[in-house]
Parts: structure tokens; sequence; C-alpha cells
């Protein structure tokens, strides 16, 4: 899969962008501060939805367009190619801001897909990229919340089902979660809760057993990586720790050895979905005096086990930063292997942070993709044969240049 071409409008510091991409490796070189993240973050929230480190749709739009229009808006159009229906497709998103509204105003979010008008859900699946970032860390070392975002984020590209179920089971959550505060507050009766906790349960069954899946495939491609990665015998384990397991009962799963591989992706979904709802009435009670759903896929945990270490707690930075790359190659080989495509590459500034040899094998294992853009401050952290064999542009102040 490939963009060919990208316009931007209003887009952070691009007034007006209109660049034929390349296939291939693209490196994208220049200061800092120059737009060079900025053109990766319109191609990741094209597949992604949403941005990979705006708090809100709104950052996105242009300061100068934000303070001298009356209806300020960025706009992403990308020509998306795909090996194999080659009519390319038009994707559209727009961000559209209607001051009037009360407090911040209002943001629309638009899609369009080859001209016509589609719910913002059907963006997914369109395109599909893995964005490599320096900070890719986190999904290691941070919150349980930054890796279920890393894995939704793959998912969802992916599995356009799965992105719906999980936009479903957010919306039901809220809804619920406004009811149990209610409930807390001012009591009476429960009897409504009977009907989110079935749409929780439908949405988030699905979401678990796909996530299972994912999990089971991925661990498998990442671990084979990692052993290559670190010359060694050792794989690399991603533990699942739904917050409700259809598997191991609670009281089994506190004494189950932390590395012990758990089959949940068989379990059938109406078993899952089944549990999950009797989980619901046990602990209904002390939901309402919480005034919040307390188990579902929104407490869900990943953890990373290298030699039955858990790495977030006691790993090595540089152990860290092995699993992480690990963990990438191996989204995209997932990527391929689901779709059929090489998903489009997305580095930000990461050879910096690998050593001369890690570099090589990174650039040796994702030089064969279709489209893959690089950025960096720096062209000489670069081999040259990889630099030769690369479009190479300028970025400075929003605009770009091809070097020669
Ligand atoms: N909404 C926006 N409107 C205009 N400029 C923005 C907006 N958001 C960020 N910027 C500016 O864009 C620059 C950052 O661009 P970025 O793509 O991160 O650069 P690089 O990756 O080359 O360092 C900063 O100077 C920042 O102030
Ligand atoms: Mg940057």
């Amino acid at each position: 899969m490939l963009i060919r071409h990208l316009s931007l409008t209003n887009f952070r510091l691009y007034a007006r962008l209109e660049a034929a991409l390349p296939a291939g490796p693209l490196i994208l070189v220049g200061a800092n501060a120059q737009g060079k993240t900025s053109l990766l973050e319109a191609l990741y929230y094209l597949a992604a939805g949403q941005s990979h480190h705006a708090t809100s749709d709104r950052q996105l739009i242009n300061f100068l367009a934000l303070r001298t229009e009356t209806l300020p808006f960025a706009k992403i159009v990308a020509e998306a190619s795909v090996e194999a229906n080659l009519a390319p497709k038009r994707l559209e998103v727009r961000l559209i801001l209607d001051p009037s509204v009360a407090g911040e105003g209002r943001l629309r979010k638009e899609v369009l897909v080859n001209g016509v008008k589609r719910r913002v859900g059907d963006l997914a699946g369109q395109v599909n990229v893995v964005l490599f970032l320096p900070h890719d860390l986190t999904i290691v070392e941070g919150s349980p919340s930054d890796r279920r975002r890393m894995l939704d984020v793959a998912l969802g590209q992916v599995d356009p089902a799965y992105a719906f179920a999980l936009s479903e089971y957010g919306k039901v959550l809220a809804q619920r979660n406004a009811l149990l505060k209610q409930l807390q507050e001012r009591g009476g009766p429960d009897g409504q809760l009977e009907f989110w906790d079935e749409k929780l349960c439908e949405h988030g069954a699905r979401i678990l057993a796909a996530r299972a899946a994912a999990l089971a495939d991925l661990e498998t491609l990442a671990s084979a990586i990692h052993r290559d990665l670190t010359r060694g015998t050792d794989g690399l384990r991603l533990a699942y720790h739904p917050a409700y397991d259809p598997v191991a009962a609670p009281e089994r799963q506190l004494g189950l050895a932390l590395d012990v591989p758990v089959h949940r992706a068989g379990v059938p979904l109406a078993e899952v979905q089944a549990g999950l709802r009797e989980r619901l009435q046990a602990t209904r009670a002390e939901e309402i005096a919480r005034g919040a759903t307390l188990c579902g896929p929104h407490r869900d945990e990943i953890r990373f086990l290298a030699n039955g270490v858990d790495l977030g707690t006691y790993g090595s930075r540089g152990q860290a930063r092995t699993a992480v790359l690990a963990l990438k190659l191996a989204e995209v080989d997932w990527m391929r292997t689901k779709t059929g495509e090489w998903p489009i590459l997305l580095l930000d500034e990461v050879l910096a942070e690998l050593d001369l040899s890690r570099r090589r094998e990174l650039l040796a294992r994702l030089g064969a993709a279709q489209q893959c853009l690089l950025t960096t401050t720096d062209l000489a952290l670069f081999p040259p044969d990889f630099v030769q064999s690369a479009a190479v542009w300028r970025v400075e102040a929003g605009r770009i240049e091809e070097r020669s």
C-alpha cells in the first residue's frame, strides 16, 4: 500500500502542501520544528482516525487559521493505492471548528472516501501504517492504557469490525458509568443497567477475543524477531491479562506464573459474553458503590516478558528498547499477513536512538516496504548506500524541497 499524493490545508504548520510521494524509502531531513513529524502525523491520522500525540483534534488546525478564519478547518487529502486494487482511493478528512458554540467551540470531523461523505468509523481499514517513535518505550514502560492504545490502533486498521466494537464499547461504557454514578448518588432501581450490561458484554467479548488472537499472533512473530535481534535463545512473551479473564478463575490467576501462556483465543464468543455478564452481575453492588464499571476490556493489561522477566518492572532500558523494536517489526509482519500488503512505515527519528548494527538491521528489514517515510535531523545517521537508494526531501518551515 502506498500514498501517491498528499495534500494538506491548515494542518499544523502546513498552511498548504501538495506533495507527490514516491514509492520506496523517503527521508525527510530538516532541523527541529520544521514540520517533519507533522507530515507523518497527517498520514497516521488517515490510518488511525486520531493523532498519535495531539490530545485534541483542535491542536491540528493551523494557529493562523484559528485566529483569522470564521470557520477554521484542517484538511488532509490523500490518494492511496492498494496493490490488489489498482484504482487509487481518494481519502479526505476535514476537522472543522465551529467557534459559535459556547466555550471552546465545537469540532466536527468529516470523512470522505472518493468524494462521498462517509461515517467517521469508515476510515478504519482504508490505510494501514505502522509508526515507529523514539518514545515507543512507553509501550513497555508506560501505563496499561499506552499498551491498549498500541494494540487498538493496530487491530483497528486491519479489522474494521474491531474498530467498530471498540467505538461502541466506549459509548456504552460512558452511558453505563453515567448511570452507575447516578445510582450511586441518588439510589433507585437498577433495572436499567440490564440494557447496558447486554451491550457492554456484546462488544466487550468481541474486543477480548480479537485482542487475544492478535496478541497470540504478534507474540509468535515478535518472539522470533527478538531471538534474532539478541542472537539468543530467548523469545519475547506478550502476556495478556484481561480484566475479565474467561480462562483463569481469579484465584487461580494469582497463582499463575507470569510467563505461562494461556490460550484465550479459542474460547467461544458466547461463553466470553456470558462470563462477563455473570461477573457484572456479581459485582453490581460494588459498581454502584463506586459509581463506575470495574471490569471489562477498558481495564485490560498487557505485559512484556523476556527471559521470564517482566520488562516493565525489571527490564533495563536496552532490553525494553529491543523488545519494542521486535514488537514493532512484528506489527509490520502481522499487518502484511492480515492484509496481504505492506503497511506504510513511518519512522520518526528512530535511528538516533539505535546503535549502528541495530540501525542497519532495522533498515535491512524495512528496506523492501512499498513505502517508508523516515525523518531525521542528520542524514549522516543513515548508511550511504541507503541514502543512495532513497528519495531525500528537505523540510523547512512547513515547506518541502526535493534534494538532489
Ligand atoms: N496547529 C499548529 N499551527 C501552526 N503551527 C503548529 C501547530 N502545531 C504545531 N505547530 C508548530 O509546528 C512545529 C513543529 O513541527 P514538527 O512537525 O513537530 O517539526 P519537526 O518534526 O520537524 O521537529 C512547531 O514549531 C510548532 O509550533
Ligand atoms: Mg519531529
